[in-house]
């Protein structure tokens, strides 16, 4: 042992740096640990002679003392910066982007068709997806037991007693408790979600959306409920659209009809999506019955009125040609974000 070693092992320390501490830890272990430098040198002192034990005991002790405070200085400035943890900070690097979402198809067709109702001055009305009999069924003219209930399969939340609680099948129930409460004349959309036992498929789902129309007043006739959807399909389709009626049945609406509009992509021509018809079927609508005006307590001698409800997948489908219906529900991202340039932020 010289005093050169111990000066060295000194000068060391005070040259140590550490960022993290591990660093520290391991300059620790480096100095002070079983196999340290420092304790090397205590094992190398109990072999020195008496006067060297003189000589290098003082020196060695005040080595051993400030290694140890040395090495709490270094972990106390390494705990002070925390991020020094890991490797640095590129500030130069750009951020963290938040993708935006876009608006699903669905949403996006029903605000452009309440949009162009609200132009010729219909309000938006709302009802409850957990419905009664009496307003889904009972209120719309459908008998008990009457087949036409078959036309809709529906989803009983109870059964067994007069009025069970179901999912509504159809936006038709929102016509009922828009009538009940709201004073005449009526002019309303009903958009809303509807539910019905079906098989899933390309081209049937257990849910999906309607829009509902319903217009009463004094002297409303089947005139104005095809003038006024004439109209509503040239803003939706284009200016061009033409629409033709097929009678129909509804229990609710007499007479009743299909809607169809003059296919927008081969203009009549014939194409796969029209199956080479050039028509597509877009609603269902009809003329008030008058046994649902008396139900819901209006004077049928007095006021009439139409009604039309159409499938906003449908229109959504026909207008960006999807042509698989569970596309709307399975959340795709690569399916969403087809209609990003559609929203309109
Ligand atoms: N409620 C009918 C259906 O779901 C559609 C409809 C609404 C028909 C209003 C006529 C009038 O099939």
């Amino acid at each position: 042992m010289t005093r050169a070693e111990i000066d060295r092992v000194l000068a060391e320390l005070k040259e140590l740096k550490c960022k993290t501490e591990k660093e520290v830890e391991e300059a620790r272990v480096r100095f002070l640990g079983k196999k340290g430098e420092i304790t090397a040198l205590f094992e190398a002192f109990r072999e020195v002679s008496r006067e060297q034990k003189a000589e290098f005991g003082r020196p060695l002790n005040e080595l051993k003392q400030a290694a140890l405070a040395r090495i709490e200085e270094l972990k106390a400035s390494a705990a002070g910066s925390a991020s020094a943890e890991g490797p640095a900070q590129d500030l130069s690097l750009p951020g963290e982007q938040f993708e935006l979402g876009s608006r699903h198809p669905v949403s996006i067709v029903r605000q452009e068709i309440v949009d162009i109702f609200r132009k010729f001055g219909y309000d938006v009305a709302e009802g409850p997806e957990i419905e009664d009999d009496y307003h889904v069924f009972e209120a719309l003219n459908f008998p008990p037991n009457h087949p036409a209930r078959d036309m809709q399969d529906t989803f009983f939340i109870s059964a067994g007693h007069l009025n069970p609680l179901l999912l509504r099948t159809h936006t038709s129930s929102v016509q009922v408790r828009t009538m009940e409460k709201m004073p005449l004349p009526i002019r309303v959309v009903c958009p809303g979600r509807v539910f019905r036992n079906e098989a899933i498929s390309a081209r049937a789902h257990c849910i999906f959306h309607q829009i509902e129309g319903l217009y009463i007043d004094e002297h409303v006739t089947f005139a104005d409920l095809k003038q006024a959807i004439l109209l509503f399909a040239r803003e939706m389709f284009g200016a061009d659209a033409q629409i033709r009626m097929r009678p129909s049945f509804f229990p609710f609406t007499e007479p009743s009809a299909e809607v169809d509009v003059s296919c927008n992509i081969c203009h009549g021509k014939g194409c796969n999506i029209c199956k080479g018809t050039g028509w597509l079927e877009i609603m269902g609508c009809g003329m008030v019955d008058p046994n649902v005006l008396e139900a819901s307590g209006i004077d049928s001698k007095k006021y009439s009125g139409f009604a039309f409800g159409m499938g906003l997948e449908r229109i959504a489908m026909l207008k960006w040609q999807v042509n698989d219906l569970r596309h709307y529900f399975e959340n795709d991202l690569r399916f969403l974000h087809e209609f990003e340039a559609a929203t309109e932020v």
